[in-house]
């Protein structure tokens, strides 16, 4: 299997870095915009070549976006008309209901797949088994030290509590997890979002409180550092990797 990867930052470099040591993998194509980062990882690596993604579009048989919102706009239309599977870590970009459904469509026609990593946050599984019955309410709890916001405080205050897609719109940096978690779920409109400043907390935390017809669910990750890029949580890179393994290996396991 070949992989083409856009984005060579701190997913991108811990896929590509996964993916060289995976013997189902032959060739790893590399993609990013900035061409010191392409340059610096294809060094480190031993199957890998850099290309632009219409020149590696032929050779692949699955794209890992690691890149940016911009970018999904920029490739994911072209990736899945060529009938490629695409693997999009930028999910708040499907926050746009015209896009989404525009890259279902493609995806349906061409008979690919797009699949969406559950990123920085735990509990996606029991929420999507959970949704094939009725879901009564979802809720994701984010928790971050006040300097990640750019803010300080002295005591724990809640500065936002909506719906996911205020939640979008008015702070772009979670739209990640709360992206996958409405899609999973119960949708933009109908995910509760609560964000916490916390001056006690060092990490950032995620919470997910779920009931419904299958009982209720709690789930909570308290997030490292990626240690190449201390604004991403260390856990998306490696439920990137596991969504690659996924990929690969025959047996599967999870909803
Ligand atoms: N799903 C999740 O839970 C989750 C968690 C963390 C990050 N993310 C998202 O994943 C993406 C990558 O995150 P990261 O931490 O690796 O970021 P990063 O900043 O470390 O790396 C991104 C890389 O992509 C490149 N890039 C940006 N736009 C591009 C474009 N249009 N074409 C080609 N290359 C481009 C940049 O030059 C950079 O090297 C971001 O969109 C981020 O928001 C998702």
């Amino acid at each position: 299997m070949n992989l083409g990867i856009i984005g060579c930052g701190a997913i991108g470099t811990d896929v590509a870095k996964a993916a060289d040591k995976m013997k189902d993998i032959k060739k790893i194509y590399l993609f990013d915009i900035k061409p010191n980062a392409s340059k610096k990882l294809c060094k480190a690596l031993k199957k890998a070549e850099i290309k632009s993604v219409k020149d590696f579009l032929e050779e692949v048989d699955v794209i890992f976006e690691a890149a940016s919102q911009q970018a999904v706009k920029e490739y994911a239309e072209e990736i899945l008309l060529a009938g490629k599977d695409l693997v999009l870590m930028s999910v708040g970009s499907l926050f746009d209901d015209k896009i989404r459904k525009k890259l279902e469509g493609l995806a349906r026609e061409k008979r690919c797949k797009i699949y969406l990593p559950s990123g920085a946050v735990c509990g996606i599984d029991g929420i999507l088994s959970g949704s094939i019955d009725v879901i009564d309410e979802v809720t994701l709890v984010t928790t971050k030290p006040p300097s990640s916001l750019g803010k300080k405080y002295d005591k724990r205050k809640i500065i936002f509590e909506g719906n996911a897609r205020e939640a979008v719109k008015k702070f772009p940096m979670n739209i990640n997890v709360a992206a996958s978690l409405s899609l999973a779920g119960v949708g933009f409109d109908k995910t509760k979002v609560e964000i916490v400043a916390d001056p006690v907390v060092t990490r950032i935390s995620h919470k997910i409180l779920a009931h419904g017809k299958f009982g209720r669910l709690r789930a909570e990750v308290e997030n490292m550092p990626n240690p190449n890029n201390p604004k991403s949580s260390y856990m998306a890179s490696l439920s990137a990797i596991a969504t690659l393994k996924r990929i690969v290996n025959p047996i599967q396991i999870g909803a």
